[in-house]
């Protein structure tokens, strides 16, 4: 599928992945191109792997002039499908960087290699402390004082990749973990986009 590049003052084509709610992903499409608070990102479409996710109708809603593509990835059997269909898309639209807005799945071993510090993610807890599912509530149930977030690179291990920026939430004693919850979502929202606009456009 070949993408038109709507933004053509942009430094990066960028493509975004999200499975879910999709706040992220919004916000990220709000930063770039529509209230354009930089124009360094083109956003030439939204992937999601899940074709019941919330964030397709929302982004339709917002942007319908930025296309949304289901490429379906719910088992394991699925993931080459998947990323040989990612895989054209990125050729064919020279994307410069994929943007993981909420993306559940692992992407591959090979598919990661593939593309050395062009795949960003967002992991809701200061790497390299809580890895994984369930950060925030594992850093809320551990008892940790100050959590947070962090944009990353994505390497071959899981949340591990170098870190492009990083933003602390501090746990006050009356905070649940939904209250927890609620400022690393607005942490992430924060620092997303200028992380990513750091990433394509160097310090
Ligand atoms: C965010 O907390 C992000 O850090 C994690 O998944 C969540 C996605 O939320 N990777 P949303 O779909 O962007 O609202």
């Amino acid at each position: 599928m070949t993408l038109d590049k709507k933004n053509s003052k942009a430094v990066a084509n960028c493509i975004i992945l999200a499975s879910g709610i999709g706040s992220n992903a919004l916000n990220i499409i709000d930063y770039f191109s529509l209230s354009e608070k930089s124009t360094a990102a083109n956003i030439a479409a939204l992937v999601s792997n899940v074709a019941t996710a919330p964030v397709i109708e929302k982004s339709k809603k917002i942007a319908p002039f930025i296309p949304v593509l289901v490429l379906p990835y719910g088992k394991i059997s699925e993931r080459e499908t998947f990323e040989y269909e990612l895989e054209k898309l990125i050729i064919v639209n020279n994307i410069d960087f994929i943007i993981l807005a909420g993306f559940m799945k692992v992407l591959s071993e090979e598919f990661v290699l593939k593309h050395p510090n062009k795949i960003v993610n967002i992991h809701p807890s200061l790497l390299p402390a809580f890895k994984g599912m369930d950060a925030i509530k594992s850093a809320y149930d551990y008892g940790v004082k100050f959590t947070g977030v962090t944009v990353h690179y994505v390497t071959k291990e899981v949340d591990s990749g170098p870190i492009i920026s990083q933003e602390i939430v501090k746990i006050e004693d009356n905070d649940t973990v939904e209250s927890l919850e609620e400022k690393i979502h607005k942490a992430e929202h924060k620092i997303y986009p200028v992380a990513l606009e750091l990433a394509i456009c160097g310090e």
